[in-house]
């Protein structure tokens, strides 16, 4: 009992610092779902490693793929200008966030992909991340393209313009069907649609077929399940998952799951 007062005044601390968190997000933010927010700067730290790591580079390295992509002026531009004018403006934030994509960026930019596969693509924020950096790989003579999936026709209005469009082959349908349905290998493979634990195994066993040798298994959906991490054991390929940290936002964050 005697300690209780203590433990109160720690806890009402922690709850107090969330709920004001909580409503400055409500009253200046318009996000409904997929929320968008930068990392903390550890977690940042946390993910250049993660990618070192996992994709063997120096980390100083990947930290030069993340000032390239924070410094891109022309891809910030277009999704500001962009989003302002859909019809969805009134769901989606001004500020241009990337989050973890900065780690698709990273892990792109490293491995040269010939082919990625992004099966979920919304507003086609992390389409247009894919897409500048096979657009720095292509003008360092490692040409590739992103085909990204998704179920809603209205999805990928971000990624619809020049150049990044240039990269990136639109794809309308159920995730499944479409892997089936591709007529290249794929080099990366990011589940991040439908994320329920079997539609997400589903995924990567029709995408296992379509991998070439040595290709990399992506999951937007690690801190939900640990599909990937069972389907690496399965496979054989080893697993790292990282989970990001959100700043200034009451959203507990996503992460990146990667089996290779
Ligand atoms: C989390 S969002 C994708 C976010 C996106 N990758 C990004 O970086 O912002 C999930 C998307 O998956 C799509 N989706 C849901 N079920 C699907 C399915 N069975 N096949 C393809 N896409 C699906 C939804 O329409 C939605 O646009």
């Amino acid at each position: 009992m005697a300690a209780f007062p203590k433990r109160l005044h720690r806890v009402a601390r922690h709850d107090a610092q969330v709920i004001a968190t909580s409503v400055r997000w409500l009253f200046t933010s318009r996000e409904h779902h997929n929320y968008t927010y930068e990392l903390t700067r550890l977690s940042r730290e946390h993910l250049a490693w993660f990618v070192s790591i996992t994709c063997a580079v120096p980390v100083a390295t990947v930290r030069g793929y993340f000032a390239e992509i924070d410094g891109d002026a022309a891809l910030r531009g277009h999704i500001t200008a962009t989003t302002a004018a859909s019809a969805r403006s009134g769901l989606a934030d001004k500020q241009v966030r990337y989050a973890r994509r900065i780690g698709w960026y990273a892990i792109v930019r490293a491995k040269r992909p010939a082919h990625v596969v992004e099966t979920g693509v919304d507003k086609g924020l992390g389409t247009c991340v894919l897409a500048a950096a096979l657009l720095r790989n292509t003008a360092e003579g490692a040409p590739g393209r992103v085909s990204s999936l998704d179920i809603n026709p209205e999805a990928g209005y971000l990624a619809r313009a020049s150049p990044w469009r240039d990269v990136v082959d639109l794809v309308i349908g159920d995730s499944i069907a479409s892997i089936g349905a591709l007529d290249r290998k794929v080099d990366i493979f990011l589940h991040d649609s439908n994320h329920s634990a079997g539609h997400e195994r589903r995924e990567f066993q029709a995408a296992e077929a379509k991998l070439s040798p040595g290709g990399l298994l992506l999951s937007d959906n690690v801190t939900m399940t640990n599909v990937l991490a069972e389907h690496a054991e399965r496979t054989g390929r080893r697993f790292l998952a990282y989970r990001e940290t959100p700043a200034g936002h009451w959203f507990p964050g996503d992460g990146i799951g990667l089996a290779w």
